[in-house]
This record gives C-alpha cells, structure tokens and sequence, in this order.
C-alpha cells in the first residue's frame, strides 16, 4: 500500500496519481485488481448508489457502511472516506470524533474534508492526531446550495486568486493533498505548480497531479446525468438492464432455470417419499 509520502514523490518525479471512488465491495475489487494508487469512499455515494439529488442526506452511518464494504474489497489500496455533510462544522472537538470513527470502523488511511477558511484549525487538529487529510477545493457539493448549484468554480480572477489562496493556507494547516473541482485547467495548473503536495483534479484538466473520476460515471452504471469532464469508458448499465430482461422472459417460458442449474436426488430416495 502507498504512503502520503510515495504520493508525494510520485507528484515530484512527474508521475501521476490515479483515484477512482468505491463504495462497495465489488466497486473495490475491481479499483484494487485495475492498480489505482488511491480508492476514495466518496459522499458522492449520496447521488450514485442511494438516489439522492445531492449529498446533504449522507450521513457518518453511510459513509461507515459504505467505506467498510469498499475496505473489504480493497485491502491492499490506500483508502479514503469523505466526511459528510455538517459534520465538521459544530467543533473541531465533534468533527475529530467523527474522524477517529471513520479511520478506525472502515480501516482509512485518511478522511477528507470541504473548503478552506473554516476547516484550516480543524485539518491541524486532525493532522496532530495522526489523521491524514485530503483537502476538497473548487465546486464543493456540500455547499452546492450556497453556490447557487454544480457550476465551475474559480472563473474571474479574484475567485482564481482566492482559491490559490485557499490552496497555499491547506497545505500550510497539514493537507496532504487538494482535491480540485470543476475548475479552469488553468488554475489548477496553477495550484499545481504553487503547492508542494499533490492535486487530484476532477474537471480540473490535465495540470492537475492525479485524477479522480466517480465510479459509476467511468463504467457507465446508471441513468443520472454525467458531467462534462466525465469520459466513460464503459456503458455497462444496459448490459446489467439486459440481462435482467432476458432472465424475465427466461422465467416467463420456462427456458430458465433448464438441467444445468438443478439438482437431482436418487430416484430410490425419491420414490421412498411416499414409502
Ligand atoms: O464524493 C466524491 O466522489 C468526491 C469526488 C468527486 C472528489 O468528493
Ligand atoms: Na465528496
């Protein structure tokens, strides 16, 4: 498994760092079995898996159930779990236990957290207490509806210049690494170059130092909307739909379940039933 310091290096040596979200067990096979450096339990989890229109409903419960069934799949991958929604803003006291809960019910090598301002004395809190953090910038879902909704974030230059900012005071507080949101490729290249510590882009282009993709925007599992920055690289929610169908009409007509899928006991058992 990868260290925050091999993230480090890789950022240092020009190579980049590839992070998929999982939030079950097969979702983590696949990411640990495919190589990726790093599986985040995102709270994205809220829209792809749950139906939720965003990820205000996610709670600690969720992110724990979900990061355990990831963690099983994956033992071996360098493990990530979102803190959800409110959770880090009552104390730096209640969020810390929060974390803890995380780190240890789901076996994470690190939590993340949205914004900056704010959340800066909490990042040292946890990064005292032996919690690595990955910083979440740019279009911050949680704050979707502050934000006036999913909209590309650090357009003008003084959004630009704020979220620089932003960037430097977390890497400063002990950040590990930045997630970059729908953001200008510019600006996050820029970020990039002005931060010691690795970016995770997601609608950030390629300046970023590792990318991340949702799950089920890359394979193509489901019927919600897919962002512009998402390529898919797989369609697989028809072939699930399909299967489903075919097994329908199977059952209708009785093709399924045919001799291959029963099991047979001896006739003299058979007839000794009504002995
Ligand atoms: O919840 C999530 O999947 C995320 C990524 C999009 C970075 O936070
Ligand atoms: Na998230």
């Amino acid at each position: 498994m990868k260290t925050t310091m091999d993230f480090r290096k890789m950022k240092e040596n020009n190579e980049k760092i590839v992070m998929v979200t999982a939030y079950d067990f097969p979702a983590g096979r696949a990411a640990e079995n495919a190589g990726v450096d790093i599986i985040l339990v995102g709270d994205s989890l809220g829209m792809v898996v749950l139906g939720y229109d965003n990820t205000v409903a996610v709670t600690m419960d969720d992110m724990v159930h979900h990061g355990k069934a990831a963690r099983r799949g994956a033992p071996n991958t360098f493990l990530v779990v979102d803190m959800p929604f409110g959770v880090c803003h009552l104390s730096t006291d209640i969020a810390l236990l929060h974390a803890i809960r995380l780190m240890q019910e789901t076996g994470a090598q690190a939590v993340k957290i949205e914004g900056a301002g704010d959340m800066l004395p909490l990042i040292q809190k946890l990064t005292a207490a032996g919690i690595p953090v990955v910083a979440h910038l740019g279009l911050t879902p949680q704050t979707a509806g502050v934000l006036g909704g999913f909209k590309v974030q650090g357009k003008t230059a003084s959004a630009a210049k704020q979220l620089l900012e932003d960037a430097k005071r977390l890497e400063e507080a002990g950040a590990f690494m930045i997630v970059l949101e729908c953001i200008p490729h510019q600006l996050a290249s820029e970020v990039s170059i002005h931060v010691v510590v690795p970016t995770i882009g997601i609608g950030a282009g390629k300046g970023a130092d590792g990318q991340v993709l949702v799950y089920h925007d890359l394979v193509g599992y489901g019927e919600h909307h897919v962002p512009k920055f998402v390529k898919q690289y797989s369609h697989i929610f028809p072939l699930i739909e399909g299967a489903i169908r075919t097994y329908t009409q199977e059952v209708k007509n009785e093709q399924f379940p045919s001799e291959v899928h029963q099991f047979t006991m001896k006739e003299e058992e058979r007839l000794a039933l009504y002995g």
